[in-house]
């Protein structure tokens, strides 16, 4: 008998048999030198690309949700009738073919012209569509804001100011991939130059917002140039935590939030040996392995007695740790930084570490300064409502900034997520133009360290229990964050369509 698992791609001109194909099932097959997939949803057919547009993730082992098709890797949402990219991280649709149903067999014939988006559903009552809108970030949220405006077919200015040098990166990459040198310095700008000018959004980059003015509809540059908004979005993400090492030179000190910052770790680090990394967070921990690839020495200083213990619990702590340790990283927990002298770094426990250079990680800060001497309303974050509403009229906030209500938590939470950060900035767009769509996507991020990916749904800031069904060190399980009966989040290992599940059980689509 055939293995059907090295069986060629059914080719779908040719006609795929639909006893083959039950009611909500998906094939992946190929339509010329193209990967399709061909999903089933009563009645209705679908053929649409098999690679998602963010990482190019498996989009035949993700999950079909009504007309929609979720990809395994970081949950990205497709539109099986448009191809549309419904939820950040993916910005760009996937292809869309005519599927024809002849008896009982079906046929992939010619490929489809992608549908605009078409405006929002403005609901009834809301203001005119903004004359202006102001974006202030070039980051995750802001991005994803402006590319949803100009989709939903807004035409009126539009301006986008960054503090940051380069226009808006793959943040996540820049720890990652990007770091440990196998991702090259183009896939990293979320969207080529041209972009911007097609779309007309006016990016402005070195564009540092040094007060806005709620009242007046203005927002001002350090520089003092004025910008009028309508309809202004904050998304201005988070800081990273400074931290002053007694005798360490500000050359031997590095950060890491930007482009810029990941390109001048990757310059120190063609030219060292060793490195102290200060900080067991997710950045740091990525930093070590990237590192790690670049054959360097990495000792990594925490105080905490196990890494990502505080968000993660011990168990995934410990596996995480033992894996480091398994790639040559020494952990030095239950330490902090005592001096440096420019070549070494002296922990409190007296112990001297080489340190050709230093990254800290040890966490970051909303910027929300800007929003708090505006008179905005501020609880750990920029406080916003259901639909990214701030306290002051017309203005929005979206990403690591805002705290908002979220309906499955039942707390006001404030994240810092990539995915997370594009969706809001997603709903805040469309909610400037009238739809009144309430935030409701469960979060979720992945963290990724060598080849191990965690993947992370729900929010837990506290649990009374812990259940892993699996194992960690065989690198498949999942780990449930329960208080009571509740699930209040997932991490998988390996289990990337149990984490879309959970994903649809949290959002009450059981
Ligand atoms: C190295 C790294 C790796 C990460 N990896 C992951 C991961 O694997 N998974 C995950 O879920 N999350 C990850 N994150 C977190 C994720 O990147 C953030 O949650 C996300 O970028 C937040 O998006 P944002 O739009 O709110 O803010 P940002 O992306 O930080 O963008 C903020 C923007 O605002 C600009 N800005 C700030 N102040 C001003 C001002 N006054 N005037 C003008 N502009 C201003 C900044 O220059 C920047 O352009 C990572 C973050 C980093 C730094
Ligand atoms: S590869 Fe699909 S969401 Fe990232």
């Amino acid at each position: 008998m055939a293995d059907a698992r090295n069986a060629a791609p059914p080719d779908f001109r040719d006609g795929f048999a639909l006893q083959d194909l039950p009611d909500g099932g998906k094939v992946l097959g190929r339509v010329d030198t193209e990967d399709v997939l061909l999903v089933r949803q009563g009645d209705e057919l679908f053929a649409v690309g098999a690679h998602c547009t963010h990482y190019h993730g498996p989009l035949a082992e993700g999950l079909v949700v009504g007309e929609t098709v979720r990809c395994p890797w970081h949950h990205a949402c497709f539109s099986l009738r448009t191809g549309e990219a419904l939820r950040a991280p993916a910005l760009d649709p996937v292809s869309c073919w005519r599927v024809e149903r002849v008896g009982g067999i079906a046929y992939v014939r010619e490929k489809q012209v992608a549908p605009a988006a078409g405006p929002v559903q403005r609901s009834s009552g809301s203001r005119s569509l903004p004359a202006s809108v102001v974006i202030v970030g070039g980051g995750a949220a802001g991005l994803a804001a402006a590319d949803m405006l100009r989709r939903t077919g807004y035409e009126g200015p539009l301006t986008m100011l960054s503090a940051d040098d380069s226009p808006p990166s793959d943040r996540p990459n820049l720890s990652k991939d990007f770091l440990a040198g196998t991702a090259q310095d183009d896939w990293i700008p979320l969207r080529p130059a041209e972009f911007y000018a097609e779309r007309r959004i006016d990016l402005v980059l070195n564009a540092r917002v040094a007060r806005f003015d709620p009242q007046g509809r203005s927002v001002q540059l350090g520089t003092g140039k004025i910008y009028q908004y309508d309809a202004l979005l904050i998304a201005t993400g988070a800081e990273p935590v400074r931290l002053d090492i007694p005798g360490a030179i500000d050359s031997q000190v590095y950060y890491l939030r930007s482009f810029t910052d990941s390109r001048a770790i990757v310059a120190r680090a063609a030219l060292a040996k060793s490195v102290v990394v200060v900080g067991a967070s997710f950045i740091g921990l990525e930093v070590a392995a990237s590192l790690r690839a670049r054959g360097i020495g990495v000792h990594v200083v925490a105080p905490e007695s196990q890494p990502l213990e505080r968000v993660m619990g011990p168990e995934v702590g410990r596996f995480i740790r033992r894996l480091h340790e398994e790639h040559g990283v020494v952990f030095h927990l239950g330490q902090t930084v005592g001096r440096g002298d420019g070549r070494t770094v002296t922990l409190t426990d007296g112990t001297a570490l080489d340190a050709d250079f230093i990254v800290l990680g040890v966490g970051v800060r909303p910027a929300i300064e800007l929003a708090e001497r505006a008179g905005l309303t501020i609880d750990r974050g920029i406080a916003v409502n259901e639909y990214l509403e701030t306290s002051a009229p017309a203005i929005f906030a979206a990403g690591d900034v805002a705290r908002w209500p979220d309906p499955h938590s039942g707390d006001r939470i404030r994240v810092e997520h990539w995915v997370v950060a594009g969706r809001q900035g997603q709903t805040a767009a469309r909610n400037m133009l009238g739809a009144r769509e309430r935030f409701d996507a469960v979060p979720f991020f992945w963290s990724q360290h060598y080849d191990v990916t965690i993947n992370y749904v729900g929010h837990a800031e506290r649990w009374d229990r812990i259940e892993i069904d699996g194992a960690l060190d065989a690198r498949d399980c999942a780990v449930t964050y329960k208080r009571g009966d509740r699930t209040l989040a997932v991490a998988t290992v390996s289990r990337d369509l149990l984490s879309l599940e959970k994903e649809r059980v949290m959002e009450g689509r059981g």
